[in-house]
């Protein structure tokens, strides 16, 4: 069921990168919600700062990269100002994580089962029953023969094994909100469906949330009830999933539409993507940062926009949103809306 109240709420979060006196923003100012039941997509492409996103909300950012501004409101408590300590004993059970590569999520030198253990435990559960809980989670995500595998070492799995073992973790203790960072983006299709449909499963049973992080739109409409597209460390387009899809109002969010495969209509030629590339930290141009690749461009756009409502639940941060969202989504005449950032 989805209330009104969020239960996380990111707010003005900056993550900047280097020593005092010579900060580079990669986040240049988040604000997210997530609300129970829900599943939130996060979409940019690689380098938007999705996962400094994501570290900086479960604070699990390395020693280069620090959070200089903003509040991550879990239930109304800002986790940004709590101890490590304190920070730790939320971990796990009210927010966890889980990341693309599961070698760097797992312990290698546990067995599966001893890592699934200490995750059920994280709630009040009789000593007797965790072996068959673990059993049965790891059942859920579609292991099979879980009695012989619990005893298994990570390096015992196949990659794909390995993707449903974390998800089993993260889930075993029913946190209040995952953080998916991409967490099925090295396996077949097939596996990723699969993986992310018990995930879903799972986190829905407990009414939970869900922040999905990908740069796949398939996988935005196939799972995700709101979507928050990323471009170069900020929001720029954030919607329910039908209207981002039916009138997408940011140039970049209409670019990433268009590279989608597409079963309805032939394809002529090769898949489009957007041209130019994104910008790294060092060299985010003032103004809007899509306009070296944005043909919609106009004077205005040297001065960045806000990220404004253009209809009820939809925002976006271009000048032009109203005008482009009314624009039907078609190759032809998008084609010429991309150019090369050079
Ligand atoms: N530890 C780090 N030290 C220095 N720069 C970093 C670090 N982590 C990320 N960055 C930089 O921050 C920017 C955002 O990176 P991030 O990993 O959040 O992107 P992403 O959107 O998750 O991309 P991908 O889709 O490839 O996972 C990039 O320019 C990246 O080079
Ligand atoms: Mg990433």
């Amino acid at each position: 069921m989805v209330t009104d109240t969020p239960l996380l709420r990111v707010e003005g979060l900056r993550t900047a990168l280097g020593s005092d006196g010579n900060n580079f923003d990669v986040v240049t100012g988040v604000d997210l919600e997530l609300r129970e039941g829900e599943t939130v997509a996060l979409v940019g492409e690689s380098g938007s700062g999705k996962s400094v996103t994501a570290l900086s909300i479960a604070r699990l950012l390395g020693p280069r990269l620090r959070t200089v501004a903003g509040k991550v409101l879990l239930n109304g408590k800002d986790l940004l100002s709590l101890s490590e300590k304190g920070m730790r004993q939320l971990r796990g059970r009210d927010i966890a994580v889980v990341f693309q590569e599961p070698m760097t999520s797992l312990n290698p030198v546990l067995r599966i089962g001893t890592q699934l253990a200490e995750s059920i435990r994280r709630n009040p559960v009789a000593a007797s029953s965790v072996r068959d809980r673990a059993i049965a989670l790891l059942k859920s995500v579609g292991i099979t023969n879980p009695e012989s595998r619990i005893d298994m070492y990570p390096h015992q799995l196949s990659g794909g094994m390995r993707q449903r073992v974390m998800v089993a973790i993260a889930v075993a203790a029913r946190p209040r909100v995952l953080i998916a960072d991409e967490p099925t983006t090295a396996l077949d299709v097939t596996t990723q469906a699969q993986i992310l449909d018990l995930m879903q499963a799972r986190m829905a049973e407990f009414g939970a949330a869900t922040l999905l992080i990908t740069h796949d739109m398939g996988v935005v409409a196939r799972y995700a009830q709101k979507v928050n597209v990323m471009y170069s460390g900020g929001i720029v387009e954030r919607s329910d999933v039908h209207s981002l899809f039916a009138k997408p109002a940011h140039p970049y969010t209409r670019g990433l539409l268009n590279s989608m495969p597409r079963l309805d209509r032939p394809r002529m030629g090769r898949l489009s993507a957007i041209e130019g590339l994104p910008p790294s930290v060092l060299t985010r141009p003032k103004g809007c940062p899509f306009q070296p690749r944005c043909a919609f461009r106009i004077d205005k756009c040297s001065q960045k926009p806000p990220l404004e409502s253009i209809a009820a639940g939809h925002e976006a941060a271009c000048w032009r949103a109203r005008e482009i969202a009314s624009l039907p989504l078609d190759d032809q005449a998008d084609a010429p809306a991309m150019r090369s950032g050079s």
